[in-house]
């Protein structure tokens, strides 16, 4: 793997829009084959990152290169390499199914001789075989998304950008879209999709997690909870319990308290409190602590962990 040119290497990407910075010298290299997870709260810098990639948007300062070809100077070059789904494809409502992937196939300049295969292909891989006629207006969230990602991959490009392309669809389409993802990337390509489901998230080869145009954190889930979170998701056995999960909420260095069960769930940043100190400072409150129990991390705890500490500005990069 070592050798082979990255799909993607981001350096140093940034875009300014007058006074507002929305994307913040993002850096990263993802290998090929790789399924990559772009979350972050709305505004922090998605789509911004992609519309650069993908040659829509001019970065500020920074650059980055796909399959080796600079996003600035080979922008015209790189376009047939990429696949691109945007937060509000566009999909023809008043054409047939199989009428979208034409047109598609000819704005991808697909060869006359190999379209009417390519579409069969797309048609069969997205189940959509017997809805080729059905005008698209019609179809359910599901198959829109399945034949917008469809479009996308007609031309079998070897990086594809999804951005949020499952929002808002019913849990089975989403992991019929997630299976449709899998297999893209088995044969190869690339996949950078950004979303807001934690589940997707934990199914990446790895995530990247922006906070107010900043890229905080990059790596394998399993990774990030090692080195965010080991040891930093607690369970207390509490008394008074409410009481005590809010005021754990106002206290500094913890990222969240919750009610989990008879438990009060937190998320603390280990470099302030130890199990120890915290009981203290609580006993000083007259809040009785029975027991402090480290608990099994979710993706969703180190982002909360992260986005606390980028609030609190404790992510000193
Ligand atoms: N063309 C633009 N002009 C000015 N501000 C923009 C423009 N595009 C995006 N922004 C701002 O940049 C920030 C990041 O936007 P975006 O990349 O769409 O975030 P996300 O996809 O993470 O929700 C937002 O505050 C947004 O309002
Ligand atoms: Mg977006």
């Amino acid at each position: 793997m070592a050798d082979e040119t990255p799909s993607l290497e981001v350096m140093g990407l940034t875009k300014t829009f007058g006074h507002f910075t929305a994307v913040d010298h993002v850096s990263f290299t993802v290998q090929p084959g790789e399924v990559i997870g772009y979350l972050g709260p709305n505004g922090s810098g998605k789509t911004t990152t992609i519309r650069m990639l993908c040659g829509l948007l001019t970065p500020t300062e920074g650059t980055a290169r796909i399959l080796g070809l600079d996003v600035i100077k080979q922008s015209e070059a790189i376009k047939p390499h990429i696949g691109y789904m945007s937060q509000k494809f566009s999909l023809y409502d008043e054409l047939t199914v199989l009428e979208n992937l034409q047109f598609y196939a000819g704005i991808y300049e697909i060869p006359r001789a190999t379209e009417k295969a390519r579409i069969q292909e797309i048609l069969q891989t997205a189940g959509l075989e017997s809805r080729a006629k059905v005008i698209t207006g019609s179809l359910a969230g599901g198959s829109r998304q399945r034949l917008a990602l469809g479009c996308a991959m007609l031309h079998r490009p070897p990086v594809l950008f999804l951005d949020e392309p499952t929002s808002g669809v019913d849990p089975v389409a989403r992991r019929e879209f997630w299976d449709l993802i899998y297999q893209f990337a088995s044969e190869g390509t690339t996949v950078l999709i950004t979303t807001h489901y934690m589940d997707e998230a934990e199914h990446c080869s790895r995530v990247g997690f922006m906070y107010r145009s900043k890229l905080l954190a990059f790596d394998s889930p399993r990774v990030l909870k090692s080195t965010y979170l080991s040891g930093a998701a607690w369970d207390l056995a509490a008394s008074p319990l409410l009481e005590t999960v809010e005021y754990l909420s106002g206290m500094e260095g913890i990222a969240q308290a919750s009610l989990h069960g008879d438990r009060a769930h937190v998320i603390i940043d280990p470099k302030r409190w130890t199990p120890k100190q915290l009981t203290q400072a609580l006993s000083e409150k007259n809040f009785d602590i029975q027991s402090i129990e480290t608990v099994e991390s979710s993706l969703e705890d180190v982002f909360t962990l992260l986005a606390h500490r980028g609030k609190a500005s404790l992510v000193d990069r």
